[in-house]
C-alpha cells in the first residue's frame, strides 16, 4: 500500500512546478502619469516586479522629465522586461493617443492630476482631477476593456465613484475600477509599530471607508498590536493616521504630496493586483463598489484572484469606538460618494 502514496507524491510535484513559469512573468502594465513625483517611483518598482514583461510610460510631454525618458532609464535595469514610453501634448486626448500603450494591458495604475497645496483639501481637487481621470479611463475602456485600473487620483473617494459608474454605462465592469487607498494602511501600520516597539511588517490594521480626513477608519482592534494600544491612545492614533496625507502637503510646503510613500503603497496594491491574476490570492484593502455597508462605494478588505476582485469583505468586528466612528465616516463619505455620481450622470 505505501507505493500508490510515492506516486502521488511524485505527481503532485510537477504540476506544481508546471504552473508556475505558465502564469509569472507575463503582465503588461501601464502607468499614467509615470513620469510625474508618484509615477516615476512606482514605475521603477513595477518594473522591478519580476512579473512585469512590458511596462508602459504614459505621462503628458511637458511632466517633469519626457516619459521616453524615463522609459530609457528604467530600460537599464537588470530586469526580463522591456519599458516603452508614451507621451502626449496638453489638449490632447488620451483615447486618441493610447491605442499601442494600452492594448494588452492587465494592469493600469494612474497617479495622475494635481496634488494638494497646503490648506487645501482633497476635494478641492475635484474639478480638474476628475477630467483627467475621465481622459484615461475613457482610453482604456476602448483599449484594455478587461485591464485593473488602480486609481491614484484624489479626491479618490468621488473620483472613483465617477470613474466606476462610467464603466457601468460601458457595459463594463465597475469592479475593475480600483481606488488605492493602501497608503492609509501602510501609516497605520507604521504608527503602530512606532507606538508597540513591533515591526510594522508584521502589523496589518484594516483601514475602512475612504480615503479622506474623517472617512479614514483605521480598525486597529482587528490587529494584534494594534489591539494591544490602550484605550486613551486610540482617538489620538486615529486622527493621525487621518491627517498623514495633510503633515506630508504642509512638509512640502506647496510643492506637492506623498509621492515616495504613495509610490510604495501604490506598487504593494499593484504586485497584489499581479499576483491574484496569476492565482495566488492576496488581500488587501481597497475603495471599490461594494455592498458591504448601505453605501455604494466604500473601502474594506478584497481578495484579489484570477480576475481581479474576487470578493469584497465584510468590515468585521469593530469596538465600541470603532462602532462610533462607523457612522461619522458613513455620513461624510455620502456626499463625496454623491459629487462622483454627479459627475457621471453629467459628463457620459
Ligand atoms: C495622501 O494621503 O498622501 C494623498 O492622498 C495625497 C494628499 O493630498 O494627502
Amino acid at each position: 500500500k505505501p507505493a500508490p502514496k510515492v506516486r502521488a507524491k511524485a505527481k503532485a510535484k510537477p504540476e506544481f512546478k508546471k504552473k508556475e513559469p505558465v502564469a509569472a512573468g507575463n503582465f503588461k502594465v501601464c502607468v499614467c502619469g509615470g513620469a510625474g513625483g508618484i509615477g516615476q517611483p512606482l514605475s521603477l518598482l513595477m518594473a522591478m516586479d519580476p512579473n512585469v514583461k512590458e511596462l508602459c510610460i504614459f505621462d503628458l510631454s511637458v511632466a517633469m522629465v519626457p516619459p521616453t525618458g524615463v522609459a530609457a532609464d528604467l530600460g537599464h535595469l537588470e530586469r526580463k522586461n522591456t519599458v516603452k514610453g508614451y507621451s502626449m501634448d496638453i489638449g490632447q486626448k488620451p483615447v486618441d493617443h493610447l491605442e499601442e500603450c494600452l492594448t494588452g494591458c492587465h494592469l493600469v495604475l494612474v497617479p495622475a492630476g494635481m496634488p494638494r497645496k497646503p490648506g487645501q483639501s482633497r476635494d478641492d481637487l475635484f474639478k480638474i482631477n476628475a477630467d483627467i481621470a475621465k481622459g484615461i479611463v475613457e482610453a482604456c475602456a476602448k483599449f484594455c476593456p478587461g485591464a485593473i485600473l488602480g486609481m491614484v487620483v484624489n479626491p479618490v473617494n468621488s473620483i472613483v465613484p465617477a470613474m466606476a459608474e462610467l464603466y457601468k454605462k460601458k457595459g463594463l465592469d465597475p469592479l475593475k475600477i480600483i481606488g488605492i487607498s493602501t497608503l492609509d494602511v501602510v501609516r497605520a501600520n507604521k504608527f503602530v509599530g512606532a507606538e508597540t516597539g513591533r515591526n510594522p511588517n508584521f502589523i496589518n490594521v484594516p483601514v475602512i471607508g475612504g480615503h479622506a480626513g474623517k472617512t479614514i477608519l483605521p480598525l486597529f482592534s482587528q490587529d494584534k498590536a494594534g489591539a494591544s494600544i490602550d484605550k486613551e491612545k486610540i482617538a489620538d492614533l486615529d486622527v493621525k493616521v487621518q491627517d498623514a496625507g495633510t503633515e506630508v502637503v504642509n512638509a512640502k510646503n506647496g510643492k506637492g504630496s506623498a509621492t515616495l510613500s504613495m509610490a510604495y503603497a501604490g506598487a504593494r496594491l499593484g504586485k497584489s493586483v499581479l499576483a491574484g491574476l496569476q492565482g495566488k490570492r492576496r488581500t488587501e484593502c481597497a475603495y471599490v463598489a461594494s455592498t458591504v455597508t448601505d453605501l455604494p462605494y466604500f473601502a474594506s478588505k478584497v481578495v484579489f484572484g484570477e480576475t481581479g476582485i474576487v470578493k469584497v469583505l465584510p468590515v468585521g468586528e469593530m469596538n465600541e469606538y470603532e462602532t462610533k466612528r462607523f457612522e461619522e465616516v458613513k455620513e461624510q463619505l455620502k456626499g463625496e460618494i454623491q459629487t462622483g455620481l454627479d459627475y457621471a450622470e453629467v459628463n457620459s
